[in-house]
């Protein structure tokens, strides 16, 4: 059993936690004043998004130097004693490794703009000639994936993301060489983890096919089957993890993949493999979108869950990776709208769904501020999400008929980037973030600081300490999970290890029974209206309980 078998993973955004210097932004020092507090929540290992050099034109993702510590959250100095104190207070530490792509500014790129005698051009993928993209294909962040080479060479590069995200080429063995060695680099130091940041889509299909499905033929389309969980990402890979398993034999491997599907994140996380321990899908929630206004452009329109689908997905993953890898169990990140803002209507709501969730089988990783009710802020503008995808909405749905001001208002809902902002440690000002101007403002729902919560034993963070503390527990860390069949308005299953067996019962909307399979049980957890009576469990509106049978031993 390794230690990442039974780790509650807490997800931290360094740029939003502390700020220990007053420039507004989150760093490492105040990470490290926080450890105290995430203690006393219960996790047992924090996942860090990027803390490494960068321009930040995606929050860190764009990467120009992996052996450096962006200047806005600290030195390498304050890294190394960050690692060193959440060790001693027991608590894991995982890193991102962005290994798909890194900044423009990266000196490898930088040196293969040289041209195709500089030694780097093949750690990225030029193609083309004359100014003209090899494909149609779109990139993720809007427009086409090529950009043109802007020393002139009249060929394109490639880049999934931003235009100054270039791919790494990994068909290149020098790139696969040289990330392992940076890999090599932060577990040394002694870090416990790596989360894999889009590693599905290392491998790219033959450049120069148009997806067929674009109207005209040229314009950029999402084209995934050419770029996503192609058969090399799991060639190149094995080898690459292999080689850390080798040498780190404790170092967990935390993959996201993003679109893999339930068989491809157990061909992903087989224990033979030799690949990833456990992926985040973002197959988890199925969306419904029968409510979607047709006059106005899909993508930040609201995507309710779809709460009975959800249920059966769920249930799938559940039952397909049961005994083979741990799953991910999560409500959010730093890529979506946050639990109080996309699914839940109330923070009761949201309490039982976290325990819906997270006492199934699997790793929890908790968004940070979940724990408190964090939902969205509401940015003033369409300017305020530097994201152009947001500019372009805001101006159809305003020729679609919609004020500006309810086309932003609605875009915070639903972009990834009100997700992120500083978290509410107590009443003064700035709310005890930093002394200076958050580096992210907006609007924000009146949630209770942490100060204030933590005095509050009726709280949404008393609530998540004592759910951590559950599925602490062997029976949820180990037990078998089993599916009960009820109506679609609930989700129930039971967790058994040996004679020990606890039902964790939710209601997904209006009020609902349930009967429960044969014994006595009574109440280690509840939100909302539970009512037990011998074997008929009643479970008001968005109500949740967890029950645990009488007479047997954990
Ligand atoms: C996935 C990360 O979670 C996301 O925030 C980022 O934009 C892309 N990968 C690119 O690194």
């Amino acid at each position: 059993m390794a230690w990442y078998d039974h780790a509650i993973i807490y997800q931290l955004y360094p740029k939003s936690f502390q700020d220990s210097n007053g420039d507004g932004i989150g760093d490492l020092n105040g990470i490290r004043a926080r450890i105290p507090y995430l203690k006393a929540l219960g996790i047992t290992a924090v996942w860090l998004n990027p803390v490494f050099t960068s321009p930040q034109v995606d929050n860190g993702y764009d990467v120009a130097n992996y052996y450096a510590i962006d200047p806005t959250m600290g030195t390498m100095a304050d890294m190394d004693a960050l690692i060193a104190a959440f060790h001693a207070a027991g608590i894991h530490v995982i890193l991102d490794f962005v290994l798909n792509h890194t900044s423009d500014q990266h000196p490898w790129f930088q040196d293969a703009l040289r041209g195709a005698d500089s030694l780097y051009r093949d750690y990225y993928i030029f193609a083309g000639h004359e100014g003209k993209r090899p494909s149609n294909w779109g990139s993720f962040f809007g427009g086409s994936v090529w950009a043109p080479d802007p020393s002139g060479s009249g060929q394109s590069y490639f880049h999934l993301f931003d235009r100054r995200m270039p791919d790494l080429n990994w068909a290149n063995p020098e790139v696969r060489h040289a990330m392992g060695d940076v890999a090599d680099y932060w577990l040394q130091k002694g870090v416990d983890g790596l989360r894999l940041d889009a590693f599905i889509h290392i491998a790219k299909a033959k450049l120069d096919q148009d997806f067929p499905d674009a109207v005209p033929a040229a314009t950029p389309v999402l084209a995934e089957p050419f770029y996503a969980n192609l058969p090399q990402v799991q060639t190149w890979l094995r080898p690459f993890c292999r080689r850390l398993k080798t040498d780190y034999p404790d170092v967990f491997l935390l993959g996201e993949a993003a679109s893999a599907n339930v068989n491809l994140a157990a061909a992903y996380t087989a224990p033979d493999a030799g690949l990833m321990d456990s992926v985040v899908t973002f197959r988890y929630f199925p969306d419904d979108l029968s409510g979607l206004d047709p006059q106005l452009p899909t993508q930040y329109q609201e995507h309710p869950l779809d709460l009975p689908a959800f249920k059966q997905t769920q249930a799938v993953w559940q039952q397909t990776l049961a005994g083979l890898a741990q799953p991910t169990l999560y409500w959010s990140n730093h890529d979506m709208p946050r639990l109080g803002t996309r699914v839940a209507h109330s923070a009761q709501q949201a309490q039982s769904l976290a325990m819906l969730m997270y006492l199934q089988r699997g790793l929890p990783i908790i968004y940070y501020g979940e724990e408190l009710g964090l939902t969205n802020l509401q940015l003033p503008d369409a300017a305020a999400f530097g994201d152009p995808t947001v500019t372009a909405f805001v101006t159809e749905a305003t020729a679609a008929g919609m004020t500006p001001e309810a086309a932003v208002k609605l875009v915070s809902t639903t972009h990834k980037l009100p997700a992120r902002g500083p978290m509410p440690w107590d009443d003064g000002a700035q709310r005890g973030f930093t002394t200076g101007t958050p580096w992210l403002t907006g609007a924000a729902a009146p949630v209770a600081s942490v100060a204030a919560q933590a005095a509050d034993p009726t709280s949404s963070l008393a609530f998540y300490q004592q759910l951590i503390a559950l599925k602490k527990r062997p029976l949820f860390q180990d037990g078998d999970y089993h599916l009960l069949t009820t109506a679609e308005t609930s989700y129930v299953y039971t967790r058994q290890l040996g004679s020990a067996l606890a039902v964790v019962a939710v209601a997904l909307g209006a009020t609902t029974t349930v009967t429960l399979p044969q014994g006595h049980y009574h109440a280690l957890l509840t939100s909302g209206a539970v009512h037990l009576a011998g074997p008929q469990l009643t479970l008001g509106e968005d109500a949740g309980v967890v029950l645990i049978r009488e007479g047997a031993i954990e």
